[in-house]
């Protein structure tokens, strides 16, 4: 018999975006949180450098919109960016309120925030907890949620596909990974904060869940998805053979760190005029070129120059991790590649975070939102998350009275299925889907390249699906499934746009056309 629950609100995500916004829903809602691992184990919780906010005496709103519209190379919504960036001040008062704890200047007795730099910025503007962020937001945010009398909070659960009846979102179907079975969760509102799929990718600063499940389920219930050409490459994270999706933040650069060739010599120059702080799709590109061009596995990155004292006080996570591997940072440089970090595009929403299905709200990383356009400036990501969550959680308290209907899904079918004894057949396929997205649909494309992973994404897909209809489901086994349907969609969204802008660098197209335009791909089951 399978269980049923009943939520006036489905939260599916425990990251920054999917916390907030239970958050900010009204007391008065049951609120249903689900997330695939434990509370803290989303991207939010390894966010090193910080978020982005117009906190600065001399900082100014539209200077903040005008860096963004910069590095989003023509393709940011403007009334997107707006929005965001007005509402970033109220964002932090609000993360203060809740208890999350940011440096302070110490230079000053009044309390002024510390604000360090990052690429794209013209301003000290990121607001941070030393290097570890996402930690203190993710923890402080947890326990406020844990605290609720209001949300039910859902660990090891994995959603499988959204109930969608008459146009209508009603919930969600969920597997429980230690039962094994699968459960329906019924919603009056249901909300994807599932964050990005950077793990399409085989070098990724991502943790393990990020395989794009949230988009795969809004395209499979009739969604829109946009901009999934933009995968982000952050230029560094460390090199080392044990060193797994371990980041070095950009705010080191924001603190004079230098990026140099294995003789010592600075090469950023010559590729921008802001040099090391020039946006994130300039520097990868330039990593990816010098590191082809002289046959090397990886640049350094120094920032030895700094005092001891200044990077055990700001840098004390990345200090020790990469003393866990024998580099002292206040005296050598740091071995650094660029690697997949961020999934600009996703699915489309408007100012609320609606999607194309009605009760059906995206939030956070799985959202497009119009605020990234063609690449995402630095630590505008978290702020993103908030402001949006905050504006979701609204929108649903005031056209969701509270109150399901029930779903009239039937129960999840299992009797025709049996378990795998395959388990293999996932995790080659898995490996063989991440090293074709690397060398094919990676920092510099070409037509051959993106025709060829179609072509192999496409033969995947046929086998996860008869897979997928013959054996049980499990967690691998629905991430490969997500995962392949949107690399399916990277790629078709990277071969139809015929240039290059911000992080879509194709040899066969590299000139930008004068008219910027979204890539938007609708599904045949598309409401609209
Ligand atoms: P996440 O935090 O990734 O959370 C996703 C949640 O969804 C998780 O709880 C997961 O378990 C759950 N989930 C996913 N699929 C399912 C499913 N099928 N069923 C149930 N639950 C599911 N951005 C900045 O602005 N500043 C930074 O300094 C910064 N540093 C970063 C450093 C690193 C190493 C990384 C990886 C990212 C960084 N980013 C940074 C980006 C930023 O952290 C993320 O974009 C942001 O945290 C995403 O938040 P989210 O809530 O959308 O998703
Ligand atoms: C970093 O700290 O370099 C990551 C910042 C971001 O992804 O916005």
């Amino acid at each position: 018999m399978t269980n049923r629950y009943e939520h006036d609100v489905l939260v599916i995500g425990s990251g920054a975006a999917g916390l907030s916004l239970a958050l900010h829903l009204p007391d008065h809602y049951r609120v249903a949180l689900l997330t695939k691992g434990e509370l803290n184990e989303g991207s939010t919780y390894w966010a090193q450098g910080g978020m982005a906010a117009v906190l600065h005496n001399r900082d100014t709103v539209d200077s903040h919109v005008q860096d963004t519209l910069a590095a989003g190379a023509g393709l940011c919504h403007r009334d997107a960016v707006e929005f965001t960036v007005s509402n970033s001040r109220r964002c932090v008062e609000w993360l203060v309120d809740q208890g999350v704890d940011f440096d302070l200047r110490e230079d000053i007795p009044d309390q002024e925030f510390h604000l360090t730099m990052e690429g794209g910025h013209s301003h000290r503007r990121i607001i941070h907890a030393a290097d570890r962020t996402g930690r203190a937001i993710s923890e402080v945010l947890s326990e406020r949620a844990l605290a609720r009398g209001n949300v039910d909070i859902f660990t090891r659960r994995t959603a499988v596909d959204l109930v969608v009846r008459d146009g209508v979102c009603r919930g969600a179907y969920i597997l429980d990974q230690q039962s094994g079975h699968v459960e329906l969760f019924s919603a009056g509102a249901v909300v994807l904060a599932t964050g990005g799929a950077s793990k399409a990718y085989l070098y990724t600063s991502n943790p393990d869940g990020a395989s794009g499940d949230g988009i795969a389920m809004a395209w499979r219930a009739g969604c829109r998805v946009s901009n999934l050409e933009f995968n982000q490459f952050h230029p560094t994270c460390l090199y080392h053979p044990r060193a797994k999706s371990f980041l070095i933040t950009e705010a080191i650069r924001g603190e004079g760190g230098r990026l140099l060739l294995p003789d010592g010599s600075r090469f950023m120059d010559a590729f921008d005029e802001r040099g090391e702080l020039a946006p994130r799709d300039v520097v990868a590109r330039a990593i990816d070129h010098e590191m082809k061009r002289l046959g090397l596995d990886c640049v350094f990155l120094d920032i030895s120059h700094q005092p001891r004292e200044f990077l055990t006080a700001h840098f004390p996570t990345i200090m020790s991790r990469c003393a866990d591997f024998g580099i002292d940072i206040a005296a050598e440089p740091i071995p650094v590649v660029p690697a997949a970090h961020y999934t600009c595009g996703g699915i489309v929403v408007d100012r609320h975070s609606r999607t194309d299905v009605e009760g059906l709200y995206a939030v956070g990383e799985a959202s497009c939102t119009g605020l990234h356009g063609a690449n995402r400036m630095a630590s505008n990501s978290l702020l993103e998350c908030l402001v949006y969550a905050e504006s979701a959680a609204a929108h649903i308290a005031a056209h969701h009275a509270g109150g399901v209907t029930p779903a009239t899904a039937p129960a999840w079918d299992e009797s025709q299925v049996t378990d795998s004894d395959e388990d293999v057949v996932i995790s080659h396929n898995w490996d063989e889907l991440r090293r074709f997205m690397w060398d094919y649909v990676g920092i510099v494309r070409t037509n051959k390249r993106l025709q060829r992973a179609q072509h192999r994404v496409q033969l995947l897909q046929a086998e996860i699906a008869e897979y997928y209809g013959n054996y049980k489901v499990s967690n691998d086994l629905l991430e490969l499934r997500n995962l392949a349907m949107v690399a399916e969609l990277m790629i078709r969204c990277a071969i139809s746009r015929r240039e290059s802008r911000g992080l879509h660098y194709t040899l066969d197209y590299p000139d930008t056309l004068d008219q910027a335009s979204d890539t938007v791909l609708t599904p045949d089951n598309s409401p609209r």
